[in-house]
C-alpha cells in the first residue's frame, strides 16, 4: 500500500491562453507551439516529494542555473581517471545545454536529498534524462536503439555516497520502498505516462549488476542486446529494456518488509 506520506505534488497542467505569435516563447533554437508551451509549463511545475523520518527526497526538472552542479555530479559518478574530471564536466555541461533546447520533448530531472539533521543541507542526489518522443531523442544515440517515437529513460546516476541509501520511514508509515535510484526511475516512468502517448517505455542498460537488477525489479524486460562486436568500436555492450505502461501507470510496490527502518 502506498502511504499517505508520499506526496505527489504534481500540479495539473495549467492551460495557458494562446499567446499572440509575437510572444510565442523562443527556446533559443526554435519557437514553441501552444501544445509544447503547455507541456513546458507542466514540466516546470512538476515536483515529487517524499517525506521521511531521515529527511526528504524531491525530484523536479533541472533548472538553467543547476547545469554546472549537475555536470559536476554526473562527471564525478563516472569513475574517470584523475585529470579527466574537468574535461568530462565541460562535455557533460555542453550536452545538458544542448538537451535543454529540446524541452519539452525531453527533460533532465534532478533529485535532491535533505537529511533530517540538515548537516549536509539540500544535496544533489541523482539525475536522470527522460525523452518523451522522437523529436526529443538524442541526435546520435548509442545502440541498441529503441523504436522511433518511443519514450525512453537514460543517463541515470545517483551520487556515489548516496547509492543504496536506506530511507527511514516515519512512524506513520507501514511501508516505504526503494531509495534514490528507485524513486528517480519511478518518477521518470510516471512523468512519461502523463506526458507521452506511447505506452511502451525503453531504456538502455550497461551489462552491470546494479542498474540491471533495479530495472528488472521495476518490471523492465530485455528486448535486445548489443552484439559482442560493439566492443571493437570501443563501446560497452548494453541491453535495450522495455516496460509496458498500463493506462494508469503503477509502479511495483516493494516487499512489505523491505527497508522499513522506523
Ligand atoms: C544504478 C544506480 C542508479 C542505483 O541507484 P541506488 O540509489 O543505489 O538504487 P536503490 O538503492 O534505489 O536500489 C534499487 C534496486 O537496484 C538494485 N541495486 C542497486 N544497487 C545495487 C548493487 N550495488 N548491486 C546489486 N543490485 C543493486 C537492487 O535491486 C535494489 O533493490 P534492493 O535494495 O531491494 O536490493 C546507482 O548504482 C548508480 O548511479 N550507478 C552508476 C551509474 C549507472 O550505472 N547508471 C545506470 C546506467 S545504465
Amino acid at each position: 500500500m502506498l502511504c499517505p506520506f508520499f506526496f505527489f505534488l504534481r500540479h495539473s497542467i495549467s492551460l495557458v491562453t494562446t499567446p499572440p505569435s509575437s510572444t510565442i516563447p523562443f527556446t533559443g533554437t526554435r519557437f514553441l507551439s501552444n501544445e509544447e508551451l503547455e507541456k513546458l509549463k507542466a514540466l516546470e511545475s512538476f515536483v515529487y516529494l517524499l517525506d521521511l523520518e531521515s529527511g526528504s527526497f524531491s525530484v523536479r526538472v533541472m533548472r538553467n542555473d543547476e547545469m554546472d552542479l549537475t555536470a559536476e555530479s554526473f562527471a564525478e559518478s563516472m569513475l574517470m581517471p584523475l585529470g579527466y574530471g574537468i574535461l568530462m564536466r565541460f562535455l557533460v555541461k555542453q550536452y545538458l545545454i544542448e538537451r535543454r533546447t529540446v524541452m519539452p520533448r525531453a527533460v533532465t530531472l534532478v533529485g535532491y536529498f535533505t537529511d533530517k539533521d540538515g548537516e549536509k543541507g539540500n544535496e544533489l542526489a541523482g539525475t536522470v534524462e527522460v525523452c518523451f518522443d522522437e523529436r526529443g531523442a538524442n541526435a546520435s544515440p548509442p545502440t541498441p536503439l529503441p523504436p522511433m517515437n518511443s519514450p525512453y529513460i537514460c543517463n541515470m546516476t545517483v551520487t556515489k555516497h548516496l547509492r543504496r541509501y536506506v530511507f527511514i520511514a516515519t512512524k506513520f508509515l507501514n511501508y516505504v520502498g526503494g531509495a534514490i535510484g528507485w524513486h528517480l526511475l519511478k518518477e521518470s516512468g510516471e512523468l512519461i505516462s502523463e506526458m507521452a502517448s506511447s505506452k511502451e517505455l525503453y531504456l538502455r542498460c550497461r551489462m552491470i549488476e546494479a542498474p540491471f537488477n533495479m530495472y528488472v525489479k521495476a518490471g523492465y524486460d530485455v528486448v535486445q542486446t548489443d552484439n559482442i562486436f560493439i566492443l571493437l568500436t570501443l563501446q560497452r555492450r548494453k541491453h535495450l529494456m522495455c516496460k509496458k505502461l498500463p493506462v494508469f501507470n503503477t509502479f511495483p510496490e516493494w516487499d512489505s518488509d523491505a527497508k522499513v527502518v522506523s
